[in-house]
């Protein structure tokens, strides 16, 4: 799958990024189109989401698709973005909370305590131990009808996006830090079948940016 950057290198890329970040991620449009009208969001009470970044999907949800009971809590890495998701979500108060991990991917949450888990652009910059070490935790936190929610960049379906994510695939492992330390990756095959129930998966494209919107549930 090629190296992924360090813990420590991601903190100081996305601490460096900040506010940019929006912009940078010009692909992500159409997978979080997608993902806003898939799950059943009015009945999501309780959510986590690893690697929110600047908070900008989570105020989507909590101002258009998430109930007024629905509480949120993001986790990240980097300090700048907590800073700025935090500013971002003052307005939720108590609704919303934004807090800074140390990048590992166990949560202090309880079992079965949750009813939707997600990240988007985040398991494209972990390692395949990480990635595991995160759904397994996903996996723990969610209820039994809870919702995985998972978008990134994928492998393209078509010449052009084929193109497109094998030169991304070739800049990730020259210059990583030039695409966010992100790389194409197939999430699916990751998720065990005796463990997932995969509800939902497409693939959309921006700019011939290919990037997967997938939906589980824990079995
Ligand atoms: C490409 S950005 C995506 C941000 C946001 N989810 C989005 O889609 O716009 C990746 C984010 O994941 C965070 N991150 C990377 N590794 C992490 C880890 N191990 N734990 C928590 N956050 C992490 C980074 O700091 C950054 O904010």
């Amino acid at each position: 799958m090629g190296a992924s950057l360090s813990r420590s290198q991601l903190r100081r890329l996305y601490d460096r990024t900040g506010r940019w970040q929006d912009i940078l991620s010009f692909y992500s449009g159409p997978a979080f189109d997608a993902l806003c009208t898939r799950p059943d969001w009015g009945a999501v009470q309780s959510m986590v989401e690893l690697g929110c970044g600047t908070g900008r999907l989570a105020e989507r949800l909590l101002r258009t698709h998430l109930s007024d009971e629905a509480h949120y809590l993001g986790l990240d890495l980097s300090g700048r973005m907590v800073a700025i998701a935090q500013d971002r979500l003052s307005s939720f108060r108590s609704r919303a909370r934004v807090r800074q991990t140390d990048g590992r991917l166990s949560v202090d949450l309880e079992a079965g305590s949750q009813d939707c888990v997600m990240a988007t652009y985040v398991l494209d910059l972990l390692s395949a131990s990480d990635i595991q070490a995160f759904l397994s935790e996903a996996h723990r936190v969610l209820r039994s009808w809870g919702r995985l929610v998972v978008a990134g960049l994928t492998w393209g379906d078509t010449p052009v996006t084929r193109l497109v994510s094998s030169i991304w695939k070739g800049l990730h492992a020259r210059w990583s830090t030039w695409v966010g330390g992100c790389r194409p990756v197939d999430v699916r095959r990751f998720l065990g079948e005796a463990q997932w129930d995969i509800r939902h998966h497409e693939v959309v494209r921006a700019w011939g940016v290919p990037s997967a919107v997938l939906i589980a549930e824990p079995r």
